[in-house]
């Protein structure tokens, strides 16, 4: 087995004659974004470990929603590691970006309504 560890400015100089088995991407979405298109063009299997922000960790609030190969799937009770090839980072960014927001969360819950709060009660989420 050939293990190789590396940070993502290193990561295009991809040993030469090595068969890589499977990437594992931690870190930044956007890193690991551009570390997936990168792997499925090399035809390299990838995990990634998704970092959304997470409020009650428990699938009912639904901040940590992401799409994953065409389905929702929220990280903290489905992941956090996924087929990095299928997941949505564009979505997953642009989710990020609107929790910051009260207008931002209100909108997720009026798109993504069930699906973006089960009603756990305890932040406020479903009223
Ligand atoms: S943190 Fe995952 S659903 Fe709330």
């Amino acid at each position: 087995m050939y293990v190789r560890m590396t940070v993502l400015t290193d990561f295009t100089e991809m040993d030469e004659g090595k068969h890589y088995d499977v990437c594992v991407a931690i870190g930044p979405m956007i890193m690991m974004k551009f570390v997936t298109i990168l792997t499925k063009k090399l035809e390299i299997p990838t995990v990634v470990s998704m970092n959304p922000i997470m409020v009650d960790g428990t699938g009912m609030c639904g901040a940590c929603r992401l799409m994953v190969g065409g389905e929702v799937k929220f990280a903290c009770v489905d992941g956090p590691e996924f087929d990095g090839h299928l997941v949505d980072f564009d979505l997953a960014m642009k989710r990020q970006q609107m929790y910051k927001t009260e207008e931002g969360r209100a909108l997720l819950r009026y798109q993504e309504g069930a699906t973006h709060h089960g009603g756990c009660g305890h932040c406020g989420g479903d009223k």
